[in-house]
Formats: structure tokens, C-alpha cells, sequence
């Protein structure tokens, strides 16, 4: 894990257009980070899907058409503190129905805290936690023939870019049998005063999250970024339907990475870009599925129409 690590920041930052992968922002401090931020007025992605598996549950279990007895797969990639799933997980258990949960995440300790959690609070689901990044346990759901029902929420696809979306989709879709499902949820494109605030609080804590990459690249990879000297700027364009979030170097200034023995040169105003989160709308959607085997069956929305959830199904 500290070779890809290493070798990852080592890309990302020797690149003409510096770079780090968004994934690295979970550790123990950046997962305590992210659940803060959930928490934040401005940032609505979670509240609006919360919104929808708390008010739609029986819709979405109608819409997944697994009877109680069948045992299935419900696989999250990417689950985090599974606080939205647990609404589904709630009565799935209270009904009987005949299932395993299956959390990836490529935080150990999200994993470990939602398995201790749901320990206790929903003791009869079988949990079967998996750490690893998801583009490579994709591969592992081959080998089981249980029907499945792969959730992957939160706008997580909207990390990456269109063309990595295809991929993971098609992938995504090769991994699964007939009839399975997934259920897809997606922040959509709106305004520009109601998004970009979600990446950049007042009170600081998206920045802070974004500023946990230097943190780990710092006390993990024995670097010596000073971040005073950086700035915490999201971006976003309706027209695109794009946010991104960069670290802008307030100087010109040189950074040194002991783990790689090597030192970088930030330009006063370089960017480094940290996060996309693309937000959709059915056609973007429908390119992102074109030529996969995943059909659209139904999206449900929040009341106040910020966020999907699809369900697919394999055809
Ligand atoms: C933005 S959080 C969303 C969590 C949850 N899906 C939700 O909707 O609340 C992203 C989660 O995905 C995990 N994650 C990010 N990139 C990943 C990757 N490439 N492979 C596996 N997990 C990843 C993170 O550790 C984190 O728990």
C-alpha cells in the first residue's frame, strides 16, 4: 500500500499539470473529515439521498424485485460510514430477507467502524467487509453466482471523468449476471450557489479534508510541505456540470518528499488538482451507459430534486 502510495504522488506531483488521486483523502483523519462534512448545512449530496432511502425504501426494495427467500449479495463500493445504507439494511433485516452485505471500502478503518456499528445496532445482517480499491475487487465478484445488488452512492461515480466512467461501468457491468442490479446515485447539475459552497464551507472543514493530502504525504512519505503556503480553491461550471477542487501554491516555493528523495517546484499560483466531482443529468447519464449491458428500470428522487438514485439492471 505505501509503494502505490509513494508511487502514485510521485506521478501526480512530476506531472506538467500537478496532480494527487482523491482516494488518498481517507485515512482515520480524512473518514472522521468526510463524516464532518456530511454534517455541514451547505454540503446537501447526503441529506438529499438520505432523503431517499429514508422516504423510498419500499420503493427501492420493489424496484430490486428479490423476494425474501432468495438470498443475494447486496455489494457497497465504497460504503464509507454507511449511514444512508443502514435505512435500506433496517428493513431488509426487519422483513427476513435472505441477504449478505458486503462493504469495500479502501478504508480499513471506515470498514471496521461500520462493521462495529452495525454489530450493534442491526445484529441479524451478515456483514462480510472487503478493503481494497474498487477498480480492482470489481474482478472478485465473478466468482459468485448469487444474484447481486451493488450499490456504489453518495455521487461517488462523479469522481471520475467521463471516459474513466465508461470503463468503470463497462467493468462494472462484466462483473455482474443477468438480472442483477445496481443502484447508482448521482448528484445532478445545478446552480452554481448551491454547489460550490458544498466544497468550500465556512467553516473551513473542505479544506481541511482537502489539506489531508499534504498531511499524509507529509508524516507518511517524510515530506516537508508548509500549509501555510497553499490555498484550498474549488471550482465549478453549470455549463459544464463540472466541481473541481484544487491546492494552489501561494508562492514560489520548493517541497521536498524524503520517502522519495526527490524535491518538487510549485510556481507562485500552480495547481494541484485533488477531486472532480462531475454531477450528471440523463444525457450525461445515458453516454456514461451507452454500450454497457445496464439499462435504466427507475430513478427516484429528494424532495427537492438535488440528487438521484438510479437502479439498473443487467440485461
Ligand atoms: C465520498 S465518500 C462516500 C461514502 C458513501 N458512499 C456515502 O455515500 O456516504 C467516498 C468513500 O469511498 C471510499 N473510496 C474512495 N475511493 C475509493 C476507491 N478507489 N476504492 C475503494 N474505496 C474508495 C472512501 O474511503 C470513502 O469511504
Amino acid at each position: 500500500m505505501k509503494d502505490t502510495f509513494k508511487n502514485d504522488i510521485n506521478i501526480g506531483l512530476s506531472a506538467n499539470e500537478k496532480s494527487l488521486p482523491s482516494k488518498y483523502f481517507y485515512d482515520k483523519i480524512g473518514d472522521a473529515l468526510f463524516v464532518k462534512i456530511m454534517n455541514l448545512p451547505e454540503y446537501y449530496l447526503t441529506k438529499a439521498e438520505f432523503d431517499i432511502f429514508k422516504n423510498q425504501t419500499q420503493d427501492i426494495i420493489d424496484t430490486l424485485k428479490i423476494a425474501p427467500d432468495t438470498y443475494f449479495e447486496l455489494i457497497e463500493l465504497g460504503a464509507g460510514d454507511g449511514t444512508k445504507t443502514k435505512e435500506l439494511l433496517k428493513v431488509l433485516s426487519h422483513k427476513n430477507y435472505a441477504f449478505e452485505y458486503l462493504p469495500i471500502d479502501i478504508s480499513l478503518n471506515a470498514l471496521e467502524q461500520l462493521e462495529t456499528r452495525l454489530s450493534k445496532e442491526l445484529p441479524k445482517v451478515k456483514v462480510t467487509k472487503k478493503q481494497g480499491d474498487y477498480f480492482e475487487v470489481l474482478e472478485g465478484l465473478k466468482n459468485s453466482h448469487h444474484p447481486k445488488v451493488v450499490l456504489f452512492l453518495g455521487s461517488n461515480i462523479g469522481n471520475l471523468g467521463d471516459a474513466e466512467a465508461k470503463t468503470f461501468i463497462s467493468n462494472l457491468s462484466d462483473a455482474l449476471n443477468k438480472n442483477d442490479k445496481v443502484l447508482l446515485g448521482i448528484d445532478l447539475i445545478k446552480p452554481e450557489h448551491i454547489v460550490l459552497p458544498a466544497y468550500n464551507d465556512k467553516a473551513g472543514v473542505t479544506k481541511a479534508f482537502n489539506f489531508n493530502l499534504l498531511h499524509r504525504i507529509n508524516s507518511e512519505l517524510e515530506a516537508d510541505f508548509n500549509l501555510q503556503q497553499f490555498s484550498h480553491t474549488p471550482e465549478y461550471s453549470e455549463n459544464t456540470g463540472i466541481a473541481k477542487s484544487f491546492i494552489v501554491s501561494d508562492k514560489n516555493q520548493n517541497v521536498t518528499i524524503g520517502a522519495l528523495n526527490k524535491t518538487f517546484q510549485f510556481k507562485a499560483g500552480e495547481k494541484i488538482h485533488t477531486e472532480t466531482s462531475r454531477k450528471y443529468n440523463d444525457d450525461v447519464l445515458g453516454s456514461i451507459l451507452k454500450n454497457s449491458d445496464l439499462s435504466i428500470v427507475t430513478k427516484l428522487l429528494d424532495s427537492n430534486k438535488y440528487f438521484a438514485d438510479y437502479i439498473l439492471e443487467k440485461r
